[in-house]
């Protein structure tokens, strides 16, 4: 990742290569660092005045050799996901001017609601998550791709605020690190992350943190366990399932939390195979799975002071002649069976293996992640995650999710739609009322695994995991959402 420092106004470099000035609107350039005449008479003749997303470039600067001056808009509009926006927009203009070192001038008349630091907090991880490029694969022009500014410098207000603003920073680096790690876990194409390689990854996440250890259970493991959820769903692959369990236990911790995953690595569908163009993106079905992981390497890395289990079944979904089939009864690890109606309603039969073992860890609180339902993107779109489960956690997820500005919205489970997943032949069905509420059913399906009285929340990010389109802060592809939320979150559990 680029290099992001702080300092303070009065330190600032003297001749940058590039001064990027934030500007809210109708706020006068006049009197910020490496403002010149130059620029003020630019701003003039072409009618600069801070209005959302203008910029005024000015090149051969008095004070830096270029000036970028960016629009905020309105300052009573000012929240953190503009300036997270803006500069996501501006560090990518950096990046075609193929400048080494950018000085940032953060806004001067923040709201009152924010702080310099959060400021800039959501400045670096505009930069850092806006300039990730997934090219791993690319043998061509990738020199000319790479070239993203060396540093950036943001100056701060005072001596104390730098301090604050690097801590913010700090931590910033160590949570936009762990959403480039799920980005490149999801990225990756599918014939590059069988489960087992996908074990050796979650070895790697615990060498990379702090007071980690980790668990891998394979088929005979599971076999003795009864999960046959996930074993039957990765019974048409040739590459057999692993199950990660990764702990993060910290020197004092008041509370403890399982983070449950999807982990399926590509999802065709099985028997019930996938058609036309819904098959393509279907490497990101393990997205679930990579977020948990990351978010747990990123705990441990800033010492949150929160036990940790991170619980993942890693398989691949294929139709073989050994695949699981429609109308087969798998028996899960908690004795409960269910008839399998599609097999393509996979992540729900290997969840509720995870949910059983997560629940006999005896947390406080399990919160999964999942790329369950197709019908969550109907109902809520590409952008928003949809929360399922206790309301006290989603209306707590959901404020973690405002502030780092990764949309969310709860919907109901209730106990009338049960009937949805009743089965003639087992416990339940796999599948729900066809047209009806797909991802409600696909909850309630998970909810019958989850043992305990602690409080649950399933999160379906079919939506949000993986774009289509460049949406700024998250581009096309693997976004990492919604990582920094749950982190957020877990600082205040
Ligand atoms: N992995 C898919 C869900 C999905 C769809 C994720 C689109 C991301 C984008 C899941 O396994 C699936 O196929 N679900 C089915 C369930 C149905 C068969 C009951 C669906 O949503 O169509
Ligand atoms: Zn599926
Ligand atoms: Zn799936």
């Amino acid at each position: 990742m680029t290099k992001i420092s702080t300092l303070s106004k009065a330190q600032k470099p003297a001749h940058p290569e590039l001064a990027l000035l934030f500007c809210a609107e109708n706020r006068s350039l006049d009197g910020l660092p490496y403002a010149d005449a130059a620029l003020l008479t630019a701003a003039t003749l072409e009618k600069f005045k801070g209005e959302k997303d203008k910029t005024l470039y000015v090149p051969g600067g008095h004070g830096a050799k270029r000036i970028l001056a960016y629009g905020l808009g309105k300052s009573a509009d000012l929240d953190l996901e503009t300036l997270r926006r803006a500069a996501c927009a501006a560090a990518r203009k950096a990046r075609e001017l193929k400048v080494a070192q950018v000085a940032v001038i953060l806004p001067s008349d923040l709201p009152k609601e924010i702080d310099e630091a959060d400021a800039a907090k959501a400045v670096a991880e505009g930069i850092w998550l806006g300039l990730y490029r997934y090219d791993s694969y690319k043998t061509q022009n990738k020199d000319k791709q790479a070239q993203d500014p060396a540093a950036f410098i943001l100056l701060c207000a005072g001596d104390k605020g730098a301090k604050a603003a690097a801590a913010a920073v700090a931590e910033a680096s160590v949570v936009c690190e762990s959403v480039i790690l799920v980005r490149d876990l999801v990225n990756c194409p599918p014939n590059a992350k069988f489960p087992e390689v996908m074990a050796r990854h979650a070895a790697k996440i615990r060498a990379k943190g702090k007071r980690l250890t980790l668990k891998v259970l394979r088929r005979p493991q599971m076999l003795a366990k009864g999960m046959g959820g996930v074993l039957g769903v990765a019974q048409g692959s040739v590459h057999p399932p692993v199950f990660v369990h990764l702990h993060y236990r910290p020197a004092r911790a008041k509370k403890s939390v399982a983070l449950v995953g999807k982990g399926v690595t590509f999802d065709s569908g099985g028997l019930s195979i996938k058609t036309g163009g819904y098959m393509v993106d279907m490497k990101s079905d393990m997205a679930g799975g990579a977020t948990v992981l990351a978010t747990t390497l990123a705990a441990s890395r800033l010492n949150l002071p929160l036990e940790i289990h991170a619980v993942v079944p890693f398989v691949e979904n294929m139709p073989s002649g050994s695949s699981f089939r429609v109308d087969d009864v798998l028996t899960f690890m908690n004795g409960k069976t269910a008839e399998i109606q599609n097999t393509d309603a996979e992540g729900r039969v290997i969840l509720a293996d995870a949910l059983v073992y997560a629940s006999r860890l005896k947390t406080d609180l399990i919160l999964d992640f999942a790329t369950l339902t197709g019908a969550a993107i109907a109902a809520l779109g590409m952008n928003i995650t949809a929360l399922m489960g206790d309301d006290k956690t989603v209306a707590g997820l959901k404020a973690a999710g405002d502030k780092c500005g990764e949309m969310m919205w709860q919907l109901p489970l209730p106990k009338q739609y049960r009937s949805h997943i009743d089965s003639r032949v087992a416990d339940i069905k796999n599948t729900g009322s066809a047209g009806e509420a797909g991802t409600i059913s696909a909850a309630l399906f998970l909810k019958e695994f989850v043992e305990g009285k602690q409080p649950w929340v399933h999160c379906d990010i079919a939506g949000p995991a993986f774009l289509k389109k460049d949406d700024g802060v998250h581009p096309a592809g693997a976004t990492g959402t919604p990582l920094r939320s749950v982190v957020e979150f877990l600082k205040t559990f």
